[in-house]
């Protein structure tokens, strides 16, 4: 079964086939970064008007690379929730329309549910449960996975997401944009130790697997004085800022191990792409950490087509009248 993705949530613009929910046979992902850097930030209105300019484009490119044509396509997967509602509704009523002209199934999904399923698109069959860590530039869960739309959230941030707080110092600094792949890269030639951060202090009780990054944020942006232990460059204030963040992801993330029992972590989102955070629970832990490919962390439309597989497969479709859902509500203990 050769399913169509449609990724439109922000700001790529995506589209891919996928064959039988693993096998990826194009994955077209057509960035806006040079249209919003000039703000350092994603600016809404610019992103929906792009994706309207691509979508046409970056599928037909989808088809062509795999040969394929839009009748050679059984169902369309699309992203419906969580993300900018001008964008998702592009991508979601280009979808839709597709399904329609060809009568073939149409499905929405969660675009964080498939960022957790992005790895099944190039690992052998990962086994449930397993403890899921979603780092995007909106969201930081960590989770219980029992199938790949069942998960119990363990913990999540009670401020900023993890890619975000990154944006936000790259944003103060001008260190570039976006700034969680900027501060990644000028970490690896800085000093880690140049400055001693504080982590939040929220390891007892209800808050054993949540994550805050606002003190952080403001610590690194506002107090600098405060940690410095010597002469520094903005090298050495990426390196201390990111070894702390991910201090912090993994603190939350080895709590939920100890208590849950579970020894498989399978990670997803665009902070996964993070070198640190990638070595650091390799090396400080026992556990199997699962991470996509870097081309598979970020936004892309393979990882919609490929969780899309799994409902279709079960017989589910979705009716031609589901709208757009900027946020996801009431996921503090049930996602979705
Ligand atoms: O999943 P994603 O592409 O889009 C959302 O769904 O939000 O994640 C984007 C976020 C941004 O905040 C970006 O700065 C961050 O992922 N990011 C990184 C890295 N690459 C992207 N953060 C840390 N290290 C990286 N290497
Ligand atoms: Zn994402």
């Amino acid at each position: 079964m050769k399913v169509l993705g449609i990724e439109t949530s922000c700001d790529e613009c995506s589209a891919a086939v996928v064959q039988d929910g693993n096998k990826i046979l194009s994955n077209v992902i057509a960035t806006q970064v040079p249209f919003h850097a000039p703000w350092s930030g994603v600016v809404p209105e610019i992103a929906s008007r792009k994706h309207t300019e691509w979508i046409y484009a970056v599928t037909k490119e989808a088809l062509e690379k795999c040969a394929l044509s839009a009748a050679d396509i059984d169902a369309v997967a699309v992203t419906s929730r969580p993300g900018l509602l001008g964008s998702l509704l592009v991508g979601l009523s280009f979808a839709k329309a597709f399904a329609w002209a060809r009568n073939i199934p149409f499905i929405a999904v969660d675009h964080m549910l498939a960022h957790l399923y992005a790895v099944q698109l190039t690992s052998s069959k990962i086994e449930y449960p397993f403890l899921g860590l979603l780092v995007s530039g909106g969201h930081t869960i960590i989770c219980r996975a029992d199938d790949f739309d069942n998960i119990t959230v363990l913990g999540t941030t009670i401020d900023d997401a993890a890619g975000e707080a990154f944006d936000k110092v790259a944003k103060h600094y001008n260190f570039g944009y976006p700034g969680g792949l900027v501060i990644d890269k000028m970490a690896q030639s800085g000093d880690s130790e140049a400055f001693r951060f504080p982590m939040p202090s929220l390891h007892k009780g209800d808050h054993r697997y949540d994550v805050s990054y606002s003190g952080l944020k403001n610590a690194v942006i506002n107090q600098l004085d405060t940690f410095k232990k010597k002469p520094f460059s903005n090298e050495d204030i990426a390196a201390s800022f990111q070894k702390t963040a991910i201090q912090i992801l993994l603190r939350a993330l080895l709590n939920a191990a100890e208590d849950t029992g579970l020894t498989t972590i399978v990670a997803g989102g665009g902070v996964a792409a993070n070198s640190l955070l990638r070595a650091s629970l390799a090396e400080q832990t026992h556990l199997r950490c699962i991470f996509p490919p870097l081309d598979l962390c970020g936004d892309n439309a393979a990882m919609i087509a490929g969780i899309g597989y799994q409902y279709l497969s079960r017989g589910e479709q979705s009716a031609l009248n589901v709208t757009a859902q900027a946020r996801v509500t009431g996921f503090k203990k049930k996602y979705p």
